[in-house]
């Protein structure tokens, strides 16, 4: 079936990759979104978390929804860097296009890893929290300590890096791409992923610091 021939192929992984990094990005743009409220006050972000288990269905479909993305973004990612790296290592390999080789795309492996392993710790401490305890006092309790707010901050300088050369990519791969325009989009692909660091690096640092003793 042409379908199944074109994902398995090269372009099709590719295409793939940057379809399941856009879902991803959209999650991390309402995810943040969702997280600010935290600056107004801790009843604006519980009632925000509220209203959203409000609706349990939506809610479990999302969820799983999320999961086969991930997983789906991690082994085609995995697919895509030994495909590259056998290709590279090939003695008759061609580039057909610009690669921009920076130092975020040549650790894509290694900062997604960092975000893996963040997602565990996350995932286990705030959505398997106590179902007694409100999600609001639960950020406070964890975030309050100091070296479990400093591993979320390296994870998000992590997220960071890897968003920075995602982003390029996934424009690269939907024909996001012109002269005229390539120097807007290189900067926009700096930008975005900083706006991510400043708001949830900003949460960790509100209450590792002791700023948000009174939220
Ligand atoms: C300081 C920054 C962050 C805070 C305070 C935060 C807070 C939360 C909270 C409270 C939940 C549980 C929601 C609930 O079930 O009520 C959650 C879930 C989750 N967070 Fe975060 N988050 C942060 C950063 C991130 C980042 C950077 C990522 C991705 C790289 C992320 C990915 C997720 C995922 C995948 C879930 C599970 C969503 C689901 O099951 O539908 N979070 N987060």
């Amino acid at each position: 079936m042409w379908f199944v021939r074109f994902l398995t192929s090269s372009i099709g992984k590719k295409f793939l990759m940057a379809a399941t990094g856009l879902l991803l990005f959209l999650f991390l743009c309402t995810h943040v979104a969702g997280n600010a409220t935290i600056f107004m006050s801790s009843d604006v972000f519980q009632s925000y978390a509220d209203e959203l288990h409000s609706h349990p269905l939506i809610v479990l479909v999302f969820s799983l929804s999320l999961l086969v993305v991930f997983l789906a973004h991690i082994v085609l990612g995995l697919f895509l860097f030994f495909e590259n790296r056998q290709v590279s290592k090939s003695r008759y390999a061609v580039t057909t296009r610009v690669v921009k080789n920076s130092f975020a795309s040549s650790t894509m492996p290694y900062t997604g890893l960092v975000i893996l392993a963040f997602l565990f710790v996350h995932i286990f401490g705030f959505t398997f929290s106590p179902k007694d305890i409100e999600i609001s006092v639960t950020v406070k309790e964890l975030l309050g300590n100091f070296f479990y707010s400093l591993f979320y901050i390296v994870a998000f300088v992590a997220l960071t890096v890897h968003l920075s050369h995602g982003i390029w990519s996934m424009l690269q791969t939907f024909g996001v791409n012109h002269p005229r325009y390539n120097p807007a989009i290189a900067r926009l692909t700096l930008i975005i992923p900083l706006f991510f660091l400043l708001i949830f690096g900003g949460i960790a640092f509100y209450f590792m610091t002791g700023l948000g003793a009174s939220y």
